[in-house]
């Protein structure tokens, strides 16, 4: 089983700091960065662009995971794409033309995925499955970090990696992303998830975010040691 992802997100950083956070992150041993694009729309909250995502992708070698809460996100991608994102995620909710939207991530040259809000069932991935390379399930309703996690995400994540195995494509990175810390990482990591975002229990942990991070890593860790 190949070791999990650790994403922080950078909506928790320090904004004034940035590429030192981002720099903070990667040498505490992040697997990933993770950007959270907000338009006032989809979602509540405004966050960044385009312009913020190239200075993160110039901090690190890490690979740039862009969540775009954003409506219509098609206009967008060659942006995010231009400025270094690895992987962009769009929502299913905010596509009425997904299987475009999905093969012009593709196109791009970025991978594509795909994220489901807490109250869209997994069965709204299916037919775009084969187009990805990322599914994410919201264990919170996105727009704030620090929200609470929802209990029932563990178990909709199961059903999500087996609906995953079922379409012949296990291959399909399950991510999660909400109130992941070191408590609910385990669960999420039992249910078969594969990359974890977190950024208020890293960015915002008072023990420091390299504790923080060292600590996620070993709840997981044991996790999997122990399944
Ligand atoms: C929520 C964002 C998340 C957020 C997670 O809408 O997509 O990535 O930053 O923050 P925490 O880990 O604090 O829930
Ligand atoms: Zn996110």
């Amino acid at each position: 089983m190949t070791a999990i992802r650790i994403a922080p997100s950078i909506l928790s950083a320090d904004f004034g700091r940035l590429a030192e956070e981002v720099v903070r992150a990667q040498e505490a041993g992040a697997d990933w960065i993770h950007v959270d694009v907000m338009d006032g729309h989809f979602v509540p909250n405004l966050t960044l662009g385009p312009a913020i995502t190239a200075a993160v992708r110039k901090a690190t070698h890490l690979p740039v995971d862009v969540h775009l809460m954003i409506e219509n996100p098609g206009r967008y991608i060659q942006a995010f794409r231009d400025a270094g994102a690895d992987v962009v995620t769009v929502h299913q909710e905010a596509c009425p033309h997904l299987h475009r939207t999905l093969a012009s991530i593709r196109e791009s040259g970025a991978q594509a995925g795909l994220a489901l809000n807490p109250g869209t069932p997994v069965s709204a991935a299916e037919e775009v499955v084969q187009m990805l390379d990322l599914l994410l399930i919201m264990s919170v309703n996105p727009g704030f970090g620090g929200q609470s996690f929802i209990p029932s995400s563990p178990g909709k994540v199961a059903r999500a990696h087996r609906m995953l195995d079922a379409a012949g494509r296990p291959d399909i990175l399950l991510e999660v992303d909400g109130g992941v810390d070191a408590s609910t990482a385990p669960l999420l990591a039992a249910a078969g998830a594969s990359v974890l975002v977190a950024g208020s229990a890293l960015f915002r942990a008072s023990e420091g975010l390299e504790i923080a991070l060292a600590r996620m890593r070993r709840a997981v860790d044991h996790q999997r040691g122990g399944s």
